[in-house]
């Protein structure tokens, strides 16, 4: 069994061949993606992929807990980095590295994510300082989408895009080891890889990030809406309808369960 990758190889990738990226929440995809990704995001998106919420601002650490050790579980290879929730660590660095060693404690996962530029760099280092790898989250950060008024694109104006930069710059400064740059202009997303230490991994920013991330349910076709910059690898959902579909007819037909599906007594 080989080692599983960490956080400092993750950094160590800046610049290098790109840093393959996807979600999970989930013990058996964790699984089958493990073998082609560099790390897994167990994101906090998983409240409107999993549960139909509309944001992931309802999002809990119990919730984050429970899907970052079915991940762990699920996989063996890839580094797993565990959301920190809204409400759990904004308000101090005491109170994100409370929560950040509780993810730590309870999953095993290998580093945690937060989302804020320059408003969380004192917090970033406080973790990173005490054994807590950090990832950073800078750009669109759907935790503020009631500040934001809304997922817009970040960056385009020359002050929001001076800000986020700004951010990035702090974020980096700060120790994060990697950082998500999410819904920005793709000028800016390289502009931003171009300027940090510490290796990007783009959303919907631009092909010179150090790697890209998405979710896994939206580049599989599953979910049902999904914005401009996720490309869809599969058509899950149309797989599932076939597949249902003729579950149904043969349950309906008594084609199911054929001679091969039930147990027969001794002879
Ligand atoms: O929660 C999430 O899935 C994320 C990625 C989209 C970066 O934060
Ligand atoms: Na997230």
């Amino acid at each position: 069994q080989s080692r599983r990758l960490t956080a400092i190889d993750i950094a160590s990738r800046k610049g290098g061949q790109p840093i393959v990226s996807l979600t999970s929440y989930h013990a058996h995809t964790a699984a089958i993606i493990d073998p082609f990704v560099d790390f897994i995001l167990v994101g906090d998106s998983l409240g409107m992929v999993m549960h139909g919420l509309e944001s992931t601002i309802p999002v809990t650490v119990e919730m984050m807990v429970l899907q970052g050790r079915a991940v762990m579980r699920g996989s063996q290879h890839a580094l797993v980095v565990v959301d920190l929730p809204f409400g759990s660590y904004e308000e101090s660095p005491a109170a994100a590295f409370r929560t950040a060693s509780r993810v730590l404690k309870e999953t095993g996962c290998g580093a945690v994510k937060l989302e804020g530029g320059r408003r969380m760099a004192e917090t970033i280092r406080f973790l990173t300082e005490r054994g807590v790898p950090v990832m950073g989250h800078v750009g669109l950060t759907p935790q503020s989408i009631h500040t934001m008024g809304g997922f817009k694109v970040q960056g385009k104006s020359e002050a929001s895009a001076a800000a986020v930069l700004a951010d990035a710059i702090a974020v980096d400064e700060a120790g994060a080891f990697a950082m998500v740059v999410e819904g920005v202009i793709e000028t800016l997303g390289r502009e931003i890889t171009e300027k940090v230490s510490c290796p990007t991994i783009g959303i919907g920013a631009s092909s010179a990030c150090d790697g890209q991330i998405l979710v896994l349910e939206d580049m599989l076709g599953l979910s049902p809406r999904v914005p401009k910059f996720v490309k869809r690898y599969g058509t899950l959902a149309g797989m599932i309808e076939e597949a249902v579909s003729s579950y149904a007819g043969e349950v309906r037909s008594r084609a199911f369960p054929g001679e091969a599906n039930v147990y027969k007594p001794k002879a």
